[in-house]
């Protein structure tokens, strides 16, 4: 009995009605930790987005699937790294079933790289493991992320959105390299590290 006692989890319930003042206090206790561990997500949120990016890729732009190879941006010519006048790089992609064209993207380290990516066919899926590059490549839409590659290497780049029956062996590469190692492209020029 004495044990029932000093073990407040043992303890009887109270019988009759429980005071009011006891109801407020544990409630404000609930709501005291829980507005505490909003208040923690929330800034790990803010952290985390503004010190590295680490947020839902919010480009929206529309592109219609069946003739983007016909011409435009996403034109065969056009796929790949290319270089823009302040220097940073511009990847160009498409996801289909059941591979990424070009296979293998080259660019250089300690560069602003931005990658466009669309897809013709079902949702794949664009993930860079230990980047910020995580994002859905929906048909009709142009997926656009930004990143800088602190050291050279080679990403593996699995489709991350199911896709069909081909979706485990779709996969690319992204090549980082050294800076001098990535050849010098004039404004038409296109370059990948794709198998010919
Ligand atoms: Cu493409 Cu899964």
């Amino acid at each position: 009995m004495a044990d029932n006692v000093t073990n407040p989890l043992r303890r009887p319930l109270p019988d009759g009605v429980i005071p009011e003042q006891e109801i407020t206090r544990t409630e404000d206790r609930w709501l005291t930790a829980m507005l505490g561990m909003l208040g923690v997500m929330m800034a790990i949120i803010v952290v985390t987005g503004s010190l590295h990016a680490l947020h839902p890729p919010s480009n929206v732009e529309t592109i219609n699937p069946i003739t983007l190879h016909l011409g435009g941006e996403f034109a065969e010519s056009n796929l790949g790294t290319a270089a823009e006048p302040d220097g940073s790089v511009t990847v160009r992609m498409i996801a289909e079933q059941y591979s990424f064209v070009p296979t293998c993207a080259q660019v250089p380290v300690d560069t602003p790289v931005k990658f466009r990516i669309t897809s013709t066919d079902a949702i794949h899926g664009f993930l860079l493991p230990a980047t910020n590059v995580n994002t859905m490549v929906v048909p009709g839409y142009v997926a656009e992320v930004r990143t800088t590659f602190s050291r050279p290497g080679v990403y593996d780049m699995p489709c991350n959105e199911f896709c069909g029956y081909g979706h485990h062996g779709m996969w690319a590469r992204v090549k980082v390299v050294p800076r001098d190692q990535l050849p010098d492209l004039s404004p038409v020029e296109r370059t990948s590290c794709a198998k010919q």
